[in-house]
């Protein structure tokens, strides 16, 4: 199994893995970052969404090459405490339910408000739709969103 060198949350880790190994069973299985889930596992739901250099991007039909020299971050390199101004909104907003989805929401929200500081609902339900949510948590994010981003999210 080939070696890859892999920028995983500001850090730099050595893997091996065969070429067609997903990142999510990197970072689930080689390296415990366990934040990123496994739900349809065939690139429909966005449960296993992860930033790569800041786009939303699927770990599950993502072979490990595709991921060599670019940027990955997880939910576990959002921040040191657990409360980035959207962590914090979706806590002021009690947006989570069982939770299973959300990882790839905040990720997913993160990428629309670096590129838009200040959705309106229209942008936030079209950036947010391929994430699903089996609870049905959508009103909240959306007003978890705004929250963060009056934030600076
Ligand atoms: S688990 Fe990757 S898109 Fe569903
Ligand atoms: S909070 Fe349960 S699937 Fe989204």
């Amino acid at each position: 199994m080939p070696p890859y060198t892999l920028n995983i949350n500001r850090q730099s880790y050595e893997i091996e893995a065969a070429e067609d190994t997903p990142l999510l069973w990197v970072l689930r299985d080689n390296l415990g970052l366990t934040g990123t889930k496994f739900s349809c596992g065939i690139g429909q739901c966005g449960a296993c969404t992860v930033l790569i250099d800041g786009e939303p991007t699927r770990a599950c039909i993502t072979p490990v090459p595709q991921v060599v020299g670019k940027t990955i971050l997880t939910i576990e390199g959002l921040s040191a405490d657990g409360y980035h101004p959207v962590q914090q909104a979706w806590l002021d907003e009690h947006v989570t339910q069982c939770g299973y989805c959300q990882p790839g929401q905040i990720l997913n929200a993160i990428a629309l408000l670096t590129k838009n500081p200040n959705p309106s609902d229209d942008e936030i339900d079209i950036a947010m739709q391929n994430v699903l949510c089996r609870c049905g948590t959508y009103q909240r994010i959306r007003k978890a969103i705004h929250i963060a981003a009056e934030m600076g999210g």
